[in-house]
């Protein structure tokens, strides 16, 4: 197995929030799902949240559910951050020393990398899935694919429960 290749455990948590997203009675609840999942599952994930852009001012990015150390950034402009880097370019982004980064926008002392994963809807960036580590150079290929694949089950669940986004 090279870093290219999902973990076992990356595919049993993605089989898990299939299910979640399939019997969630809400967003917040496929939300909570997925941050408490991925967060308590995957090790060097040590916060976990998720960032929706604002659905009257879509300028602005709003934290959701999250898990880890409470944080400062409620609220992004798109033109800021990692997070904002990430709706910009519509791409993931793999930062893997955060301070090395003048775009970072410091949640906690102790991170030392992130990766920020693009949440789609109807072909539009709606949000995005943000996860930071204590590690540095934390997130690979694998990581990437593996949050793509969850970020895919929120916008399908957005796409299906319209009234929710
Ligand atoms: N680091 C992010 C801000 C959010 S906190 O990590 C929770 C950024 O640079 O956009």
């Amino acid at each position: 197995m090279t870093k290219l290749d999902m973990t076992d455990k990356m595919k049993s948590v993605l089989a898990h929030l299939q299910k979640v997203a399939s019997t969630a009675p809400s967003l917040d609840a496929l939300e909570k799902g997925i941050v408490e999942s991925i967060a308590e599952q995957l090790p060097g994930y040590d916060w976990v949240g998720f960032y929706m852009l604002h659905p009257d001012d879509r300028e602005t990015l709003v934290l959701g559910r999250f898990v880890g150390e409470p944080t400062a950034h409620v609220r992004i402009p798109v033109t800021e951050g990692i997070c904002g880097a990430a709706v910009a370019s519509g791409e993931t982004v793999i930062v893997d020393d955060v301070n090395a980064d003048p775009r970072y926008l410091s949640c906690s002392i102790s991170t030392k990398s992130e990766i920020v994963v693009p949440i789609y809807v109807q072909g539009k960036v709606a949000g995005e899935i943000d996860i930071d580590s204590h590690n540095p150079a934390a997130f690979a290929e694998a990581d990437r694919q593996f949050l793509e694949v969850a970020a895919r089950f929120v916008g399908a669940y957005i796409e299906q429960h319209p009234g929710e986004a």
